[in-house]
């Protein structure tokens, strides 16, 4: 009778258990499913206009974000809004072409024309209806208030929230599963003494002492042995990952002496990787932009506006003006009177990717020839505050990918004859980087 009893309860308990856990795994899906719902929300809000604001931004920022900014007058007038002050007919003619529109003897583009110092603003003919309804969709967008933006970032930890309650289901489950287990250990326990005492069987309480066990064990030869094993494996395989890592600098990223954000200059600006490290075409080593390619721009940028619709907000706006400085007093150049001083102070920039000098490594055979792209072996570096070495740059990684990566042999000439007798001699239809030699020694050590 008392077995049944306890049986019963044993299937109470894991009963129990198991609603637990359903009612814990359903409710954190149901959050998982919530989560998106606030990123749609934000997005679909300010598409109320006619025009498509997204495209708008995409034709916003390639053809007017040189002159305009939303929210602050630059070479042009802030246009965040224009459609509300302007009449639309107006607007189309003046962005397909603002000459003609001031030489019609129009007073409104008459007086913003003087007003900008007769600034002529480029035409743009090829502009359709559509484009322009789409840029004024963009421009009318509701200036992003931090309410907006905590909705955004709101939406990026709930993402991260749902990685989390992942991993939380995971961890619980365990824990669960584990307690279950303690549980059912000690009912069967009980249920055995119980059984034992009414079956008149003694059970002794065997009082557990540590001493007597460490004494076995030292006595034991095999566990002994075992156990020494064991330690010198397991110390081996520290030492082991302990010396793999010595000079290997992943992720190193030395404070430079200006402050220089790419994600501010080659994500948010969108300025070309190639436009400041041209060399990495042509040449062995991509190299670092002397400051005069800095001055191309900087010359008119002197202070740090900050884009009210990007997302840049890493330090104040100070701190990036004062960096600016900086760099006007290592060229020499007073922004006040816009003329160069003569003196100068060269920057000394710390270098981040360092190959030991027994490695070759030449940018142009992967850029130009390989056609990889930077972000391959840098990272997204469009979105690096602060530089680092992404990659290992071990030699584990270079052999990795060239196992990996097939070689472009399209539109190269060069490539014809090699790759005809190598894809017969290996069978293959796409060469890798390894089969065309990339694995010999010679050819990346000196
Ligand atoms: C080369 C610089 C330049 C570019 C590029 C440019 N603009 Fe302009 N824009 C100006 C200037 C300067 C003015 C002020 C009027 C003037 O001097 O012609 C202006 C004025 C305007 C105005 C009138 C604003 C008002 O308050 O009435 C609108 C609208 C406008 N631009 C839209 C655009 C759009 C849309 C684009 C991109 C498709 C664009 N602009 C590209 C320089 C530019
Ligand atoms: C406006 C100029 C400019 C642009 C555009 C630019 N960079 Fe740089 N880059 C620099 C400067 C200046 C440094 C040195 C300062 C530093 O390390 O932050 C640098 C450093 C680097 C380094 C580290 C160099 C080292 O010391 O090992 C890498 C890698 C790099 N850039 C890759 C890129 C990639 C990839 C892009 C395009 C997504 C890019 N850069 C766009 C100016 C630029
Ligand atoms: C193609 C144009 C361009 C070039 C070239 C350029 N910048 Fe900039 N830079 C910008 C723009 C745009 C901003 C952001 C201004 C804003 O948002 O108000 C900026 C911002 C900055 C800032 C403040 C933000 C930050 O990154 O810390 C510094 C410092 C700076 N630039 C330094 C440099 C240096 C050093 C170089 C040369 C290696 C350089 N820039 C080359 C366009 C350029
Ligand atoms: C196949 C991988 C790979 C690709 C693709 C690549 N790099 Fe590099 N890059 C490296 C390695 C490796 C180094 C270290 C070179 C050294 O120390 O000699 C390096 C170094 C650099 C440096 C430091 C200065 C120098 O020349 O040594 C800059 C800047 C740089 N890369 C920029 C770029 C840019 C910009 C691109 C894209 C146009 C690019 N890299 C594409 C692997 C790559
Ligand atoms: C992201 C992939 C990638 C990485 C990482 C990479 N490579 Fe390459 N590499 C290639 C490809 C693809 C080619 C073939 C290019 C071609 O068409 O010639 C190549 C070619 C080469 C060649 C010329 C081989 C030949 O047959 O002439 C050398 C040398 C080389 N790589 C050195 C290195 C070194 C050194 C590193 C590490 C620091 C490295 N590579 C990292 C993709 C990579
Ligand atoms: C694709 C390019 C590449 C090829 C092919 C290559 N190596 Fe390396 N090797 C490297 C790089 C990069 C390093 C630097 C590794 C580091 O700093 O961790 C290196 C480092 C070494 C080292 C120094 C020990 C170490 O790990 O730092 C030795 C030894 C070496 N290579 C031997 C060879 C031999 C032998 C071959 C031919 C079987 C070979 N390598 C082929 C890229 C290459």
């Amino acid at each position: 009778m008392k077995k049944v009893g306890n049986h019963k309860s044993i299937l109470k308990v894991i009963t129990l258990n198991l609603a637990f856990l359903l009612s814990v795994s359903l409710s954190s899906f149901a959050q998982e499913a919530a989560a998106p719902a606030p990123a749609t929300d934000v997005a679909a809000a300010p598409a109320a206009g006619a025009g498509d604001p997204a495209a708008g931004k995409a034709l916003f920022n390639a053809n007017c974000a040189a002159c305009h900014k939303l929210d602050a007058k630059m070479t042009g007038p802030a246009l965040r809004g224009v459609a509300e002050r302007r009449d639309r007919a107006w607007l189309g003619k003046w962005i397909k072409n603002s000459k003609d529109l001031i030489a019609s003897g129009d007073a409104d583009a008459v007086k913003i024309f003087e007003e900008f110092n007769k600034t002529p603003m480029t035409a743009f003919p090829q502009l359709s209806d559509a484009d322009v309804d789409n840029i004024l969709a963009y421009t009318s967008q509701p200036k992003e208030e931090p309410k907006a933006v905590a909705g955004v970032a709101g939406a990026g930890a709930q993402a991260g929230d749902a990685m989390g309650i992942s991993n939380n289901l995971v961890l619980g489950l365990l824990a669960v599963i584990l307690t279950l287990l303690v549980g059912l250990l000690f009912m069967v326990n009980n249920t055995l003494r119980k059984i034992s005492a009414a079956n008149g069987v003694e059970v002794a309480d065997r009082k557990l002492s540590l001493l007597p066990l460490w004494r076995s064990f030292a006595k034991n030869q095999f566990l002994v042995l075992v156990s020494t094993i064991l330690l010198m494996l397991m110390s081996a395989y520290f030492a082991y990952g302990y010396f793999m890592q010595v000079g290997v600098d992943q992720n190193y990223a030395p404070i430079q002496p200006i402050h220089y954000s790419h994600k501010i200059h080659a994500g948010d600006n969108g300025i070309d990787c190639k436009y400041c490290h041209s060399a990495a075409r042509t040449s062995k080593n991509a190299g670092i932009p002397s400051l005069n390619v800095c001055m191309n721009c900087h010359k008119n940028i002197s202070e740090f506006q900050g884009d009210k619709d990007s997302t840049y907000v890493d330090y104040t706006k100070e701190f990036y003006t004062a960096e600016i400085q900086k760099l006007y007093d290592a060229v020499g150049w007073d922004k006040a009177t816009q003329k160069y001083t003569g003196k100068q102070k060269p920057v000394k920039w710390v270098r981040i990717h360092n190959l030991q000098d027994f490695v070759y490594f030449n940018h142009s055979q992967h850029v130009s020839v390989a056609g990889l792209e930077c972000q391959t072996c840098h990272g997204p570096v469009e979105t690096f505050e602060i530089m680092k070495q992404h990659s290992p740059l071990t030699m584990g990684w270079c052999i990795n990918c060239h196992r990996e990566t097939n070689v472009k042999t399209e539109g190269n000439a060069y490539y014809e004859k090699i790759h005809a007798e190598l894809s017969k001699k290996y069978g293959v239809d796409k060469l890798t980087a390894a089969q065309m030699g990339g694995l010999e020694c010679g050819k990346c050590h000196y």
